[in-house]
């Protein structure tokens, strides 16, 4: 089987497909994405050594296509992500620092949920770098989870090529960046270490409960990812988030999402930045 192949994916194997990622991953798969689905995994079923997508389906859905079926997230899933995204979060997370700090909170928890390969927690880590050039009395720790394992080691890593630095202002490169070469002599970017320590990754499922979860934040993070949910999905995750955050707490989604309609007990600060709501009864 080759790129040219007159194969297609049957719509009985799409449904099937499409009902297992929405079930295990959230992510919404229309009928009309048949033809995004059958371009994603095409080389899937080469690598595999199958000549047909009935084939591959079947060994997805086997015993020994356990492997595989995890990373199917992998191609079904976009990463997009980059420095500075949406900014204006970023500004707005600056400014509530100092009446954080005013009510002696010393040490602040982040959670970047959905955090692809590491741009948007190490925005916060440098906009939280840049406060305490101020604020010198408090420190903290950012944490970092997504579902896909290969985009979180690129996060670990935190290694950014010239294209993905086009968004970080020339202060923050130099400040925030070591600069070297990568063996095929292009140009690549590290963020320091002293950023890196205070930021942690970890595999997690938004659809899987967040007990694992070693405590409760200051300000969640949950940009571009409810995009691809239905809205049922997004409220039940938006719910648990609700119970990681401390009281007082904040959360921010992306520019394009919205938790209207759900009736959650949140109070919408910006546009996509809400405020956990604690109700005296
Ligand atoms: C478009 S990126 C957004 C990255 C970043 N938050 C931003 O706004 O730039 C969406 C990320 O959500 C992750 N994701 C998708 N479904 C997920 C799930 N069920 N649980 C956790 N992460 C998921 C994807 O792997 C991807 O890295």
């Amino acid at each position: 089987m080759d790129g040219t192949t007159t194969d297609r994916l049957s719509r009985e194997d799409f449904l099937r497909l499409s009902a297992f990622i929405t079930t295990n991953f959230g992510i919404k798969l229309p009928e009309h994405k048949v033809v995004l689905l059958q371009s994603r995994l095409l080389k899937r079923v080469r690598l595999n050594g199958f000549t047909n997508f009935a084939d591959y389906t079947n060994f997805i859905f086997s015993a020994q296509g356990l492997q595989e079926r995890n990373k199917l997230i992998d191609y079904v899933s976009t990463n997009k992500t980059d420095f500075f995204r949406e900014a204006k979060h970023f500004d707005f997370l600056a400014q509530q620092i100092p009446s954080m700090l005013s009510k002696s909170y010393s040490h602040l928890k982040v959670w970047s949920a959905g955090c692809s390969s590491g741009e948007e927690p190490y925005t916060i880590a440098m906009t939280l770098e840049e406060l305490k050039k101020t604020y010198t009395g408090f420190d903290y720790g950012i944490l970092g989870t997504d579902i896909s394992s290969r985009i979180l080691q690129k996060a670990s890593k935190a290694v950014y090529g010239m294209d993905q630095m086009i968004d970080v202002p020339d202060y923050y490169q130099k400040t925030y960046f070591d600069k070297g070469k990568t063996n095929k002599g292009a140009m690549a970017f590290q963020i320091k270490s002293r950023l890196r320590n205070k930021t942690t990754f970890k595999r997690l499922n938004l659809m899987d409960e967040f007990s694992s979860l070693p405590h409760h934040f200051d300000f969640i993070f949950c940009r571009n990812v409810l995009i691809y949910f239905d809205f049922h999905t997004q409220k039940q995750i938006l719910s648990k988030f609700l119970n990681k955050l401390k009281p007082d707490g904040i959360l921010f989604i992306g520019h394009a999402e919205s938790t209207l309609g759900m009736n959650l007990p949140l109070t919408q600060l910006m546009p996509s930045v809400y405020r956990k709501a604690t109700y005296i009864e």
